[in-house]
């Protein structure tokens, strides 16, 4: 049950970050970008780009487009500059909520795995469309919980063991296909659409998983870690009932919901 030194900031460690999640964006991200369907544009801008798995994919799908990302966290945004299959992309530290770009300076904007940072708050979505051209194409993914087991499993865990942190969790979960469209026809989009991705990630055996649940940087991992040693020893026992395979690897599937719409 090793832990090692991290930064107790949200989003403040980019490896943990990437071993907790980041092959899950990766899986994730070219499925994400050829559902979105932006064909070859002149520029896109991925807001929340964390440690850079999206515009990594669109260097390979949309090879000629201008690629720009935006994140608060510098840790996730050091480690997204110094990428080298991201040598061409430029990367700003803002907020989605409120984007450093002139209106229609974009061709068109996704973003992968941050609107529940916003618990239903429509101004990140509004400012993803004011940036983006006219009829440019706007999309979103983001997990849909219940169908993603490590995290369902691990706030389940931590709403046993600490039922203020259960709530706090529960709050910022996304609520399904019809209010993401509902949110994107309420922010002016046309051609609405939504749909779902799923992914799979093979973990070599229960350890790696508890591992990179132990360094993520994510709101439910971060809790996981500042519980107290008893607390997490029963978290581990929890989560080690609910996904040890007594052959050692095994693979888990999980649904992301995307949405998209015309600016
Ligand atoms: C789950 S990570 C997803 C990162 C990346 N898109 C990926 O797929 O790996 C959530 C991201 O949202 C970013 N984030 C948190 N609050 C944000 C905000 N107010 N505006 C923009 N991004 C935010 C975090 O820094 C982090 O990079």
């Amino acid at each position: 049950m090793g832990e090692r030194e991290r930064s107790a900031e949200l989003y403040g460690d980019a490896g943990g970050y990437e071993s907790y999640m980041g092959p899950w964006s990766t899986a994730l991200a070219p499925l994400f970008l050829r559902y979105a369907a932006v064909g070859q544009p002149t520029s896109l801008l991925d807001v929340g780009s964390g440690t850079g798995n999206l515009l990594a994919a669109a260097t390979e799908i949309v090879p000629d487009a201008r690629l720009v990302g935006v994140d608060p966290s510098t840790a996730l945004l050091h480690r997204a500059r110094h990428r080298s299959d991201l040598r061409g992309a430029t990367f700003v530290k803002a907020r989605a909520d409120a984007l450093p770009f002139a209106d229609g300076a974009f061709a068109c904007c996704l973003s992968l795995l941050v609107l529940q940072e916003f618990a239903g708050r429509p101004e990140p979505i509004s400012e993803m469309r004011r940036v983006t051209h006219a009829s440019g194409v706007v999309a979103a993914c983001l997990w849909d919980f219940a169908r993603m087991p490590v995290i369902a499993a691990l706030v389940g865990v931590l709403a046993e063991i600490d039922p203020v942190a259960g709530v706090r969790l529960a709050i910022s979960s996304p609520s399904g296909e019809a209010a993401l469209a509902r949110a994107w026809a309420g922010a002016g989009f046309t051609e609405v659409s939504t749909s779902r991705i799923t992914v799979m990630r093979t973990y070599e055996d229960f350890d790696a998983l508890w591992r990179s649940l132990l360094c993520g940087s994510t709101p439910s991992t971060m809790t996981l870690a500042a519980l107290p040693a008893g607390q997490r020893d029963r978290a581990y026992v929890a989560m080690r009932h609910r996904f040890a395979n007594p052959r050692g690897s095994f693979p888990i599937a999980a649904e992301a919901l995307v949405v998209r719409g015309k600016a």
